[in-house]
């Protein structure tokens, strides 16, 4: 069994760098499916999830290595088209690599995801629009066998919610389709900014992301290319939290201030000030955390849903009750039950989560059930008076890098134990 061993609670100081971004190197890494070249993506997160995307990788033909913290990936030999059921379940998020297998190959055959820790994750939205662009897809036995005759075609696809995975599917699909491809109510956040940015350099025609109306003209082929991942804005919010939680002062160094701005309000209530430039935040959390009066999760621009978790454990220590609602996902109050372990005070009814702050935390043996409810339980036990261990740690190393280095870079007295 291994395990973090946490002994709290301890102020954080210093600095640390923030590591590429989980939910912009694995597009990256399917969109390199669709290159006639070698794609080099520097600052790409050394995580459970991207090997488990390279093992996609080399399953198709491709050759996948690093150099350093730069991944290299040789997508001139893919030769198949499926992804077998063991590596889709290792990672929900493989449908990503639906529209750019279909796009290369003509043919696609993946297992249905299935759902995840936080509830059903459906995918109609995907399939919707990927037949809407000439694509056959059958759905059987937990199957998808998916084909096209000749090119994707460009198509006007209106999405009913903004879904960053489908929008990267489209994105994916249309790049080298026949025709233009109009997205409209398209997902917002960053990564598909940084997906843009990547097929551009490919020789790709993507014009709009960020906004809610994406345009893609197609193109016969797209060149290889190097690109670098974009920082995990999701990651500088976990570190966020933490120093919040104890009470420390950090300086957060390679992030891009401008993809925090949709948590730093929450922050601001709590009592922390915040100061940045261009690739560094610094945060100072106060004496005794104040509350916030009511968070919502929503679509970027608005609060993201990943970072819900951590800010629920920092404000576990808050001064007054904090309301969260969970509007993105339906099961992701995982993470309460252990807080209540570790003596905080949260009801949760539906999506709603009242968190009633407490003076202190105690320490206690905890379970990770899902990645960011996992670094929620992290930051908790670094506030956490006396010792607190954290189980579960395949869904924490699917999406930070080395946790417990940086933490401990920060001050905190944290080791992985291998049982
Ligand atoms: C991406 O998941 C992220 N994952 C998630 O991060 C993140 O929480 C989510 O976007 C929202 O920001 C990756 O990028 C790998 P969605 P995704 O499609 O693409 C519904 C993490 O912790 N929906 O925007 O799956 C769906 O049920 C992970 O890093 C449909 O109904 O998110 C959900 O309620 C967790 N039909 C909502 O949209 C569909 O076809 C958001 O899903 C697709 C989605």
């Amino acid at each position: 069994m291994v395990k973090l061993r946490i002994h709290g609670p301890n102020r954080l100081s210093g600095e640390v760098s923030v590591h590429g971004a989980k939910n912009s190197a694995l597009p990256l890494m399917a969109a390199s499916l669709l290159c006639r070249g070698e794609c080099v993506l520097h600052n790409c997160p050394h995580l459970s999830d991207v090997d488990v995307s390279a093992r996609i990788l080399r399953h198709l033909g491709c050759t996948v290595h690093w150099q350093g913290g730069s991944l290299v990936i040789d997508p001139r030999a893919v030769s198949q088209c499926d992804i077998p059921d063991g590596l889709m379940r290792e990672m929900r998020s493989s449908i990503v690599f639906l529209g750019a297998i279909l796009a290369r190959t003509g043919r696609a055959v993946l297992s249905f995801p299935g759902g995840c820790e936080l509830g059903p994750r459906p995918i109609d939205l995907h399939l919707r629009a990927l037949r809407k662009m000439g694509a056959r897809i059958a759905e059987d036995y937990g199957c998808l066998s998916c084909s096209v005759q000749g090119l994707l075609r460009g198509a006007a696809i209106g999405l009913s919610f903004p879904s960053v995975g489908a929008t990267e599917n489209i994105l994916l699909a249309a790049a080298t389709a026949e025709g233009t491809t109009v997205i409209t109510n398209a997902a917002r956040e960053p990564e598909i900014c940084d997906l843009a940015a990547f097929l551009n350099r490919c020789g790709a025609h993507v014009s709009g992301a960020g906004g809610s109306t994406i345009v893609v003209e197609g193109v016969k082929k797209l060149s290889g290319c190097e690109h670098r991942v974009i920082p995990d804005r999701i990651a500088a919010a976990t570190f966020m939290s933490a120093a919040a939680a104890t009470g420390g002062c950090i300086r957060l160094n390679h992030v891009l201030p401008a993809h925090l701005e949709p948590v730093l309000p929450a922050f601001e209530e709590l009592g922390c000030s915040m100061e940045w430039d261009d690739t560094s935040l610094r945060i100072t959390a106060p004496g005794r955390l104040g509350r916030i009066k009511s968070v919502r999760t929503m679509p970027y621009p608005g609060f993201p849903t990943d970072a819900q978790p951590p800010l629920m454990a920092a404000a576990c220590l808050g001064s007054g009750p904090s309301i969260f609602v969970e509007t993105i996902f339906e099961s992701r109050y995982k993470h309460v039950g252990e807080l209540l372990r570790l003596g905080a005070n949260i009801k949760v009814e539906g999506r709603v989560a009242v968190v009633e702050g407490v003076p202190r935390l105690s320490g206690a043996p905890v379970e990770a059930a899902d990645l960011r409810g996992g670094a929620a339980l992290v930051v908790a036990g670094l506030a956490a008076r006396g010792l607190t261990e954290v189980t579960g740690l395949r869904h924490i190393d699917r999406g930070y890098e080395n946790l417990e280095r940086s933490l401990a870079q920060l001050g905190a007295d944290i080791c992985r134990e291998y049982e």
